[in-house]
């Protein structure tokens, strides 16, 4: 989709923040049956980063990464109108973007949850966008960040080996519309599929025991349960479609993209996608070696690695895709105008 702007959105900074405690391949083999050479083999994955302390909550680690790019942007968080934390693992089930919006200190800014797993910085990109482009607010500060640790099953081989924890934030600012470097998006959503990943409620019955037995419902969230293959099947075959829907709505070539920045859930993911669209592996951005897969975190994780690396110029076009539970997946093409 090409949305017609009132004015222009360009995402001015970024930050991030992993927590310093490192689970290694080695570290996994002795907790469950598995090994380094299955897991980089399968993954790309060598290690992950794991809150283990528990005086820190994901509000530490998306507090620290929104700091790092409101630094960058030499901006202050009182110039922030509006905070969306993409997370599908808050402190708190009411939403956490609230509790961020008080640990930084950013007064004037609404804040709210979104909740889309993997595809969070995507949606949440795109939702910034139609935030700034119709002309509402000026500064958004999107944060992607989950620590899923606390909601994997340690003793499941096939999906503990994935995951890691870790927050990157974006401060998307309004410009002219020629300086527009957010250019369009594709989005898809698909219920049908939930059960291939999610982190089910268990619910029990139970009634009160007093005179008007009154019948309650309550339960408690379980662990990640994932279908891999069955997901694997769909992010290589759904999104490269996805991209070339987005591409081709906006009359760009395969040809013409500097960088694919692909939610980081696994190096084969990302190279059957790349191959699909005949975009070289030099320009595909990876680093989920040192981080696996950080849910809605690593995107911005990658692209805050990338510009620090000064790898990203101006006006490079960008493929941002992301895929996950829902099941989800999207992808938002920009153009780098900083
Ligand atoms: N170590 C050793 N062996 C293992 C492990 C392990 N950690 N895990 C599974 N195996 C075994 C299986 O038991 C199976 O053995 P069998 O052949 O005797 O039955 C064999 O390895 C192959 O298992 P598969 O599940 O077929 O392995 P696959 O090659 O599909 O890799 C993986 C599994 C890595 C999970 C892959 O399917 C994958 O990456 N899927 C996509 C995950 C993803 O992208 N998630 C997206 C978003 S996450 C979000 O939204 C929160």
């Amino acid at each position: 989709m090409v949305p017609s702007i009132l004015q222009g959105a360009r995402i001015l900074a970024t930050g991030s923040a992993v927590p310093d405690s490192c689970i290694n391949n080695q570290h996994l083999s002795r907790i469950v049956e598995t090994s380094d050479d299955w897991i980089i083999n399968r993954t790309g994955i060598k290690e992950r980063r794991i809150l283990s302390n528990p005086q820190k909550s994901i509000i530490d680690l998306a507090s620290l990464a929104s700091k790092n790019a409101l630094k960058k942007a030499s901006m202050s968080p009182s110039d922030i109108d509006l905070i969306i934390l993409a997370t599908s693992s808050p402190n708190d089930l009411f939403g956490s973007a609230a509790q961020l919006q008080a640990s930084i200190g950013a007064n004037k800014a609404v804040a709210f949850d979104l909740t889309a797993a993997c595809s969070g910085f995507v949606l949440g990109l795109v939702t910034a966008a139609q935030f700034i482009q119709n002309g509402s607010y000026n500064n958004i500060l999107l944060v992607g960040a989950d620590v899923l640790s606390q909601w994997t099953d340690w003793s499941d081989r096939s999906t503990c080996i994935l995951f890691g924890d870790g927050a990157g934030a974006a401060i998307i600012q309004s410009c002219s519309k020629e300086d527009n470097g957010i250019l369009g998006f594709q989005l898809n959503t698909d219920g049908e599929k939930s059960y291939q990943l999610s982190i089910p409620y268990e619910k029990n019955a139970y009634h009160t025991k007093n005179q008007t037995s009154l019948q309650i419902v309550q339960g408690q969230f379980k662990h990640i349960v994932m279908n891999g293959k069955e997901v694997y099947k769909f992010a290589v075959s759904q999104v490269p479609v996805s991209i070339l829907k987005c591409l081709n709505s906006l009359n760009i070539l395969p040809g013409d993209v500097q960088w694919l920045l692909l939610h980081q859930a696994n190096e084969r993911i990302l190279n059957a996608v790349a191959n699909k669209l005949s975009i070289s592996s030099q320009k595909v951005i990876s680093n989920l070696d040192k981080y696996g897969n950080t849910s809605a975190a690593s995107i911005p994780l990658a692209l805050d690695e990338t510009l620090d690396n000064k790898q990203i110029q101006k006006n490079d076009i960008i493929v941002i895709s992301g895929f996950g539970a829902g099941l989800t997946w999207g992808t938002v093409v920009i153009k780098w105008k900083c």
